[in-house]
């Protein structure tokens, strides 16, 4: 859609009330024990899985595309503008069969292996410890290293600690130096294993309990911050036995987080496709993505029960939508196009983060790119940046910010006879002390006016952005990788302590202090 359209069509729905229903209210209530929205709930996740590692990120140092040490040039600036706050690799159920030292050491000596979940390809190990430690340290991101339990030993582990973060002399640090790197990486998030009750390795919960004790008890704390911040391998979405037992069974001092994996499937045996999606498939893929709320709140109350002090933190280390390909899908490879309906799923699934930033201190959107809900797609040297992407670039202004909690009285969205709350909405305050508002209408229907009392805030001037678009199907793609972008909006005005926004249907606006 062209950018001057959209200032039109907001100003439109903001006069025609036939189009767009009043009396939507939002409050922001404003308060200094509010939390901080940690930047790391913007995480983002790489597994050697499809073409998100390799023909993704990593191209190789010969490639003609251009590349710092293998990875897309294109790809590093796209992940800074979005300031990607860590990145969680190698997987996923990949990490649960990867042993790190296949992946060091001079490249053409390195093990080729068989990637036993995603496909049976071959994984020649050549994007291994160093070079992603290597681009997180360019794109200023914290690494989130999941490590293998399922398959890996005590000692295995204990090993990779050593050598990415030892800064004296040991067996490990001295390997790390013979391999090119003199000083360590200082990681600091690590996962202990991954879906422990699936493809890391069918456990029970009360197995993996003794057994993550066991783990991390000896990941010695040799990084300079002595911060090491582990995280166990967590329920899937409502299975709250899993949470309860881990926070039982794990002493405080071992533990630092804990996850939770939750994707917006319609049905895992017919989870419809990523482009061709009827508007019920759209409301069945909001139903999911709105249970996160859910969700969320109910580990949380779990977790209150076993940590009032609020010590351990949720880690929702994969989320997101999960689609079929139109035609026939390669096994494995988990590609998928991000439409209208992602950055949908994006922004809501967003807003419950901030507004549960008391407890959610981190998330990993999966997967960053050609895998999932990506941020990128590429084609030989094409890129293109997805919905997702934009989306996540207008909240980075929520990152590291102080959370506004907010009241929301929400439209509904009608279909077929089943309703879901239209809006979703979080609020915060930057450290320049201007205030971040941003608003998802899901309504694939109606454009919806809302109702904003500031009353507590002294806003006077306010810009604002937003996507949308015509269909809900509509993606950019490699021959037009601009149709969706975010425009400015000119849909709101302030009258004394109300701030008035005209949410066209299936929108996501962010309006920031000036
Ligand atoms: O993200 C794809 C897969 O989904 C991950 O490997 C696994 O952890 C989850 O089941």
């Amino acid at each position: 859609m062209k950018d001057f359209y959209l200032p039109l069509i907001g100003l439109f729905l903001f006069l025609h009330p036939l189009m767009a229903e009043a009396q939507n209210t939002v409050k922001l209530l404003p308060s200094e024990d509010a939390p901080k929205i940690s930047r790391h709930i913007y995480g983002h996740f790489a597994e050697h899985l499809g073409r998100g590692i390799y023909d993704g990120l990593y191209v190789g140092e010969d490639s003609e595309i251009p590349n710092t040490a293998g990875v897309r040039n294109d790809l590093i600036e796209a992940l800074k503008r979005i300031k990607i706050p860590n990145l969680r690799w190698p997987g996923g159920c990949f990490a649960d069969t990867y042993h790190w030292k296949d992946g060091i050491g001079p490249k053409e000596d390195r093990p080729t292996v068989v990637n036993q979940w995603w496909g049976g390809t071959t994984e020649d190990n050549s994007f291994g410890t160093h070079d992603f430690l290597n681009l997180c340290e360019q794109l200023g991101a914290e690494p989130y290293l999941a490590a293998n339990v399922g398959s890996g030993t005590v000692k295995e582990l204990a090993d990779w600690v050593q050598y990415v973060n030892h800064g004296g002399i040991s067996p490990m640090a001295d390997l790390r130096k013979e391999y090119g790197r003199e000083k360590p990486w200082n990681v600091k998030y690590w996962g202990v294993g991954n879906e422990m009750w699936g493809c890391g390795g069918n456990m029970t919960a009360e197995y993996y309990a003794n057994l993550y004790k066991q783990y991390a008890t000896f990941m010695a704390d040799w990084s300079d911050s002595s911060d090491l911040y582990r995280i166990a391998s967590g329920a899937s979405d409502d299975d709250y036995h899993w949470t309860e037992v881990l926070m039982r069974e794990v002493p405080k001092h071992l533990i630092e987080g804990v996850a939770l994996h939750y994707y917006a499937v319609i049905d895992w045996n017919n989870k419809g496709t990523d482009i061709g999606f009827s508007e019920e498939q759209y409301f069945q893929t909001m139903q999911r993505a709105l249970k996160m709320e859910e969700l969320i709140e109910k580990h949380v109350a779990v977790m209150n029960k076993y940590d009032p002090e609020k010590q351990i933190d949720l880690v929702v280390d994969e989320w997101g939508g999960w689609y079929d390909v139109e035609g026939k899908p390669q096994l494995g490879v988990l590609f998928q196009q991000s439409t209208m309906r992602d950055a949908m799923i994006a922004g809501a699934t967003l807003n419950i983060f901030n507004n549960h930033s008391d407890r959610v201190k981190m998330a990993n959107l999966a997967q960053t790119v050609n895998v999932l809900q990506a941020v990128a797609l590429t084609e030989g040297e094409k890129m293109l940046l997805t919905p997702t992407y934009h989306v996540l670039e207008m909240y980075t202004v929520h990152h590291d910010s102080q959370l506004i909690p907010v009241e929301i009285i929400s439209p509904e969205f009608i279909y077929n006879g089943e309703s879901l709350p239209a809006l979703s909405v979080s609020a915060s305050r930057g450290d320049d002390g201007n205030v971040n508002i941003s608003l998802v209408n899901i309504d694939s229907r109606k454009g919806h006016n809302v109702t904003i009392d500031v009353s507590n805030l002294e806003i006077e001037t306010l810009k604002a952005r937003i996507l949308t678009s015509e269909e809900l199907q509509d993606h950019n793609t490699f021959e037009k990788p601009d149709e969706i972008a975010p425009a400015s909006f000119s849909g709101f005005s302030i009258r004394g302590d109300e701030l008035e926004v005209a949410l066209p249907p299936f929108s996501v606006v962010v309006l920031s202090e000036e």
